[in-house]
């Protein structure tokens, strides 16, 4: 592992043992976000990308709730671009299980837009029917966004609210079980990677 990301990966494991989040600037760099966004899945996520629901079985769609769209990646069939920030997160997850003692055994990860004007209202990230979801962990991919186009991530912690700008190459990560949050409207398409590491290998997502 380089020196670089040896650091940041010692701040994330200190921002979740001591506060159960972390938010790290330039997890990608800026190259590899636009590479990421450049791919046809994004340029063309009008044909790809489907309504997300809520909840999950018998998944309910209610727009006020939540508004993004999203496609879950099959890991063999992400694209060259997205395959770097798999393997990075991978490599997270292991550096995770070693300091903190987890047992993180591998992450599920949608490719996500939210449209001008859409939010998710505050929730926690695991289903009242399985715990195994255990961080949340999501990778912005938007250029140049300034605090006036909204799309804040804000969390709701002990001490009051942060707010996190979704700024391309930023990566933010919490306790899925924890923490609870939510996903202001803002003025542009916002696009993110969004994924859960969890105790069990993946399901099949489709
Ligand atoms: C989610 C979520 C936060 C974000 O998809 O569950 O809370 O900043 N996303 O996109
Ligand atoms: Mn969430």
């Amino acid at each position: 592992m380089n020196a670089d990301i040896t650091v940041l990966f010692n701040r994330i494991a200190d921002g979740l043992a001591d506060q159960s989040f972390a938010v790290i600037d330039h997890f990608l760099s800026a190259e590899e976000t636009s590479a990421i966004l450049g791919e046809d899945e994004f340029v063309n996520h009008k044909l790809h990308f489907r309504k997300a629901g809520i909840g999950k079985t018998d998944k309910q769609f209610i727009d006020q709730v939540r508004g993004d769209f999203i496609q879950w990646i099959d890991p063999a069939r992400a694209t060259p671009a997205e395959r770097i920030y798999l393997d990075r997160v991978r490599e997270l997850l292991l550096f995770l299980n070693q300091a903190l003692f987890l047992s993180l055994k591998d992450i599920e990860i949608h490719r996500t837009v939210y449209p001008p004007g859409t939010r998710y209202q505050r929730h926690l990230d695991q289903f009242k029917s399985d715990d195994h979801r255990k961080l949340s962990v999501i990778c912005y991919l938007n250029t140049d966004w300034t605090p006036d186009q909204g799309g804040q991530l804000r969390l709701y912690l002990d001490s009051g609210t942060l707010d996190i700008l979704p700024e391309g190459g930023k990566l933010a990560i919490f306790r899925s079980d924890l923490i609870e949050h939510e996903v202001l409207p803002a003025t542009r398409e916002r696009y993110s990677l969004t994924g859960w590491a969890t105790d069990r290998p993946p399901e099949l997502h489709v």
